[in-house]
């Protein structure tokens, strides 16, 4: 070890602490592992040790191995490798958890002879979540000491589990009840001498293979087309059906394989996009407002959800509605949303209380006074929103931040009413508010940098993922889909059925498809739109949504009316004759001759929609970079993350075979349909979207 190893070994009274400190979160990188491999030596050679304890600086156990390492040559000594080493060591080892062993992190505890966690601290093997699987033994070791069922859920769904659970499934062997290197060292001691319980000598308890078959075949059906866990169940199968040499080679190799996957990097690309989103170049030295207390406008399902959001994170929160009987509902609608989190077992009911008691609901803006930020979540009609912003301007601070949760409206508009549009911003929130992640955070024209700053901040606070944008129209999520619903309205009316499409877009990997999620949303909100937007539309462009207008027309608005693209029959939606018939009669009345549109036609056309739509997006300069765009569409349209957003996945095919999609589209379509200039000027250069300098006003 020279001076500059991340690894200390401190020898003290017959115990030997191997220390790793390699911030930020200590994962294994080439001098980590050769630290500790360097440390062991040391502490077996030394007769004075009796047994090590293995622990980290910092704020947490070694979170796993390093990711920005794979793809490039291993350096030894490798993981595994390691591994078999603290193992193998004829003196036992200890490691004191706390923070999150995570990934090799967990794999590491798991090789050690004995483990202690701190209170609060988490196990887990998240590798699923980057394409991959354990590859340091953790689907060998893990089933021998939680049993191959317990480690198949763990593994293939990558949860973290929390030091009580960790000790009931027999993961640690105690939780530390006060200070946690004081409790591994003790336990150390008291293992001194007495031979090391090795976990891979361990035997796996039996499990009826019938019962493993039924547990992968629920994996499965949750996998959507990402390959890694049914990857993962075949190793943890290894684990009871082969020796461990064989399950641990043949881990090895998978994760090998998996590690040059392209879905691994597609969700690597994920992990470090979500990573970035917050550091927006326009806002470095911004000072961003501390929120202590927190208003809401508007307490109907998605003010509701927010104010949820506010609560959880402990900020109270103010909901100002028009009257009585609407406070009296929106106070029903949070206690709702908290009934079903006590009832689902994520919260206990003093839990729920505690929470309740941080959301007042009252009908007047003057309880706004000291609010350092409100989120407008009223009616989607510009005349309501102004209204709501000229008395939000003159009830709250002068220096507090005004958000509007708008989807649809302009925000300078909205900003111009409320008289300090310098304090205006857009926070976008996704239905349902206290569940989805995203947050589309939009810079008004006139929006100060402290102002989004304060966006920024307070959505990660409420543990959401902000993306930041520009003011354009539907932002970037529902510009985006707006024009891939028109790519699924045009199969309707070409040839397929809305549940081929849907069945379609699902087999690609959509979390739902168009139709199921608009019968979900409700029809009657696009209809709003279109008869918005019908003035301005471009008649010499092909309009899309005939069939919408029409359920619209008869009273079907989705789920909510019992019928929509779908029919609903107690809660079960049922392909109905009635809009087979009305498609039918719509593609005729249209001059279309019906023909079959293949799956992979609409999935290749509705991935190249998003794509040239992101192009113009990108090429506007209403997000920095084209990762923002796939945080969008991943975290808010179910686009699978295994694929790494369209763009990503754009770039990875190569632009010019989406430029080839595009091109087939316009022939097929006809106006509107113009590949974007920049996917045209990128694919012709071959080039990527990734590897363009940052564009637009957000990139500072
Ligand atoms: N490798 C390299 N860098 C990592 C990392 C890792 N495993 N985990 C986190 N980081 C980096 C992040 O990129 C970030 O860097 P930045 O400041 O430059 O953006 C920094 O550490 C802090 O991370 P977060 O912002 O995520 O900090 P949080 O405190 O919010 O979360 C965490 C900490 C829970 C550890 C979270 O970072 C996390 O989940 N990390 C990934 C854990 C993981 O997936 N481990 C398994 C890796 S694969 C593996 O181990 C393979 C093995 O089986 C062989």
């Amino acid at each position: 070890m020279t001076a500059a190893s991340p690894v200390r070994l401190v020898v003290e009274d017959g115990l030997a602490w191997i220390l790793v400190d390699n911030p930020p979160v200590n994962a294994t990188s080439q001098s980590v592992r050769a630290g500790i491999a360097a440390a062991l030596e040391d502490a077996v050679a030394d007769p004075a040790v009796g047994a090590v304890v293995l622990a980290c600086e910092g704020s947490t156990f070694v979170a796993g191995a390093d990711i920005r390492e794979f793809g490039k040559p291993p350096v030894p000594p490798l993981l595994p490798d390691l591994l078999r080493a603290v193992e193998a060591s004829p003196k036992p080892v200890v490691a004191a958890l706390h923070g999150t062993a995570l990934g090799g992190g967990f794999e590491l505890a798991m090789a050690c002879h004995a483990r202690v966690a701190a209170p609060g601290a988490a196990v887990g093997l998240p590798e699923v979540k980057l394409g991959l699987i354990p590859g340091a033994g953790g689907t060998q070791r893990l089933p021998r000491l939680v049993g191959a069922l317990a480690a198949l859920d763990m593994i293939t769904s990558g949860r973290t589990v929390k030091a009580p659970e960790a000790l009931s499934l027999g993961i640690v062997d105690a939780v530390a009840k006060g200070d946690l290197r004081a409790e591994a060292a003790a336990l150390a001691r008291s293992l001194a001498g007495t031979p090391p319980r090795r976990t891979l000598d361990r035997p796996v308890a039996p499990v009826e293979p019938a019962v493993f078959d039924s547990a992968v075949a629920k994996v499965a059906a949750r996998a959507r087309g990402q390959v890694a866990p049914l990857r993962a169940a075949d190793a943890v199968r290894l684990s009871f059906s082969a020796p461990a040499d064989e399950g641990l080679a043949r881990e090895r190799a998978i994760f090998l394989d998996l590690v040059g996957s392209p879905q691994s990097a597609a969700l690597r690309h994920l992990f470090f996009a979500e990573r970035e989103a917050a550091r927006v170049p326009l806002l470095e030295g911004a000072k961003g407002r501390p929120v202590a207390r927190a208003g809401v406008v508007g307490g109907g399902t998605m003010g509701a959800g927010i104010a949820v959001c506010f609560a959880d994170a402990g900020i109270p929160a103010t909901v100002v509605e028009t009257g009585d009987a609407a406070a009296a509902a929106a106070r029903a609608r949070v206690a709702a949303l908290y009934e079903r989190q006590v009832k689902s077992g994520r919260i206990t009911p003093p839990q729920r209380d505690e929470r309740l008691g941080r959301i007042a609901v009252t009908t007047s803006y003057a309880d706004l006074a000291d609010a350092d930020l409100v989120v407008e979540a009223a009616f989607e009609d510009m005349a309501v929103k102004a209204d709501v912003f000229s008395g939000l301007a003159a009830a709250t601070q002068p220096d507090a931040v005004l958000a509007t949760n708008t989807s649809a409206l302009d925000v300078d508009a909205i900003a111009a009413a409320s008289g300090r549009p310098a304090a205006v911003i857009g926070l976008h929130f996704f239905s349902p508010a206290n569940v989805m992640r995203l947050v589309e955070v939009v810079r008004g024209a006139a929006s100060s940098r402290d102002a989004l700053a304060t966006g920024v901040a307070l959505a990660r606070r409420l543990g959401k993922l902000p993306v930041v944008c520009g003011n354009a129209d539907g932002f970037v999520g529902n510009r985006i889909l707006a024009v891939w619903r028109q790519v699924a309205e045009f199969a309707v009316e070409d040839g397929a059925l809305p549940h081929e499409v849907d069945a379609a877009l699902e087999a690609f990997g959509l979390a739902m498809g168009p139709f199921a999620v608009s019968d979900l949303a409700g029809l009657d909100i696009g209809w709003a739109r279109r008869k918005r937007l019908a003035p301005t539309r471009d008649p010499a462009h092909r309009y899309a949504s005939a069939v919408a207008d029409t359920l619209c027309e008869r009273g079907r608005f989705g789920q909510k009316t019992g019928a929509g693209w779908y029919r609903y029959r107690d809660g079960r939606r049922e392909v109905d004759p009635e809009v087979v018939a009305l498609v039918e009669e719509t593609s005729a009345r249209q001059g279309i001759a019906r023909r079959p549109v293949a799956a992979d036609l609409i999935q290749r056309r509705v991935r190249a929609a998003m794509v040239n739509e992101g192009a113009k997006i990108l090429a506007e300069g209403v997000v920095a970079n084209p990762a923002a765009i796939d945080l969008v569409l991943v975290h808010g349209y179910g686009y699978p993350a295994w694929r790494g957003g369209p763009m990503f996945e754009a770039d990875a095919l190569g632009l010019s075979t989406v430029l080839d999609d595009m091109r087939e589209m316009q022939a097929a379509f006809g106006q509107g349909w113009e590949p974007a200039p920049l996917l045209v000027s990128c694919a012709q250069a071959g080039g990527r979207f990734a590897d363009l300098p940052p564009q637009g006003p957000l990139a500072g």
